[in-house]
């Protein structure tokens, strides 16, 4: 344990300056005195974190893992809605990477001190990668408390829901799910799960045993396969006013060139807004060609250089070249890594920010890739 304190201590070590005070502290603390110590050097790390310790791993799909992670003294964690998502920074090689990661589970296992995250196998993403591969029953990570921008909400959605899902949202489709079973929500959920073929099918099995809950319905949509039982096609108006004779709000946690096309249909439905949800995703964006840039970074008046990519976010080259930058929504709408631009031309991917931050050069690396050379100023 005493190495991760060390790992700890020396991330963002510029900012904070009493870690190294801490740690010495902490090496000389009794068992329980070091229990407190580690949750306090947590929160100053990065605030409202805690720290949860991989106590099992099950694969459920060739790409698809689910990890149970435990608070330190197995106390209750905080509860959430389902939809909600953690984020998680984990350290490799050099520097510490940070994603979001659905929650599989629910509040009810919140209470015995346990949360479930999914983890797809992405290679293109050295964190989900390295999550996915290598890490072990027992290692730790450094969470988030649950945070949500996508689950049921009693006060502004209608009692029935239907839920446009493919494998990308599947995981907080069953999150809600299961909090409707667990007694914690109470509407009617119906799952439109999009699928190409049969086999991509993920957690069937699961899906299937919650709809023994009249409350909650799944039907399989397959767009390129035909099979008895399964609908083949597409979804389309017609299909989803069939289930809305009552006041309904639509959700969609599918991938962006699915939004574009439901955006078209959620048009001729005539809903107004507030009765749709989107799950966040991160914007696609792939430039022309994969040019290299030089990045320099000034924290704290110190100066770095790093290379930087035009088909990587700055937060990503941030990561590799093991400089550490807060983040978390990785969409643009938290702001936690807001940062200023004072050289250099770059390309923002759904501008989400205010009059003053154009006007004052601040940008969100995290969905911000460089055009040229550039130089960021991270306070
Ligand atoms: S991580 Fe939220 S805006 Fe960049």
């Amino acid at each position: 344990m005493a190495k991760e304190i060390e790992e700890l201590s020396n991330l963002n070590k510029d900012s904070i300056k009493n870690l190294r005070m801490q740690r010495e502290e902490y090496l000389s603390q009794d068992k329980e005195e070091k229990e407190e110590l580690i949750k306090n050097l947590a929160k100053q790390v990065i605030p409202n974190q805690i720290i949860l310790i991989i106590k099992n791993i099950r694969e459920v799909a060739p790409n698809l893992k689910i990890f149970t992670l435990e608070s330190r003294n197995q106390s209750s964690l905080a509860p959430f809605r389902g939809g909600s998502y953690l984020t998680i920074t984990v350290k490799i090689e050099n520097g510490y990477y940070t994603r979001n990661f659905f929650l599989y589970s629910t509040s009810k296992d919140a209470n015995k001190g346990v949360y479930e995250i999914g983890v797809f196998d992405n290679p293109e993403d050295k964190m989900s990668h390295y999550i996915f591969d290598e890490m072990k029953i027992g290692d730790i990570f450094i969470s988030s408390h649950p945070i949500n921008h996508f689950g049921y909400n009693m006060v502004r959605d209608e009692n029935n829901v239907l839920l446009i899902a493919d494998n990308n949202g599947i995981l907080p489709a069953i999150s809600m799910a299961k909090a409707i079973d667990d007694g914690i929500d109470t509407y009617d959920l119906t799952i439109f799960y999009l699928a190409h073929k049969y086999d991509e099918i993920l957690l069937e099995r699961e899906l299937n045993d919650l709809t023994t809950n009249e409350h909650i319905n799944v039907n399989y949509i397959l767009s390129a396969e035909q099979k008895p039982g399964y609908l083949n096609g597409f979804i389309d108006t017609n299909y989803l006013r069939s289930f809305m004779s009552r006041p309904s709000s639509i959700f969609i946690a599918a991938e962006e060139k699915q939004l574009k096309y439901f955006n078209n249909v959620l048009e001729e439905l005539k809903l107004p807004r507030k009765y749709i949800r989107y799950m966040p995703v991160l914007p696609e964006y792939q430039s022309a060609q994969d040019l290299k840039f030089v990045m320099t970074v000034v924290i704290n008046n110190e100066k770095f250089t790093a290379d930087c990519y035009s088909n990587k976010t700055i937060v990503t080259s941030l990561e590799e070249a093991g400089i550490y930058i807060p983040s978390s929504c990785h969409d643009g709408t938290c702001g936690l890594c807001k940062t200023e631009l004072l050289k250099g031309e770059v390309k923002i991917i759904k501008d989400h920010r205010t009059k003053a931050q154009k006007e004052y050069n601040i940008i969100h690396p995290c969905i911000t890739y460089p055009m040229s050379d550039i130089t960021i100023i991270i306070r």
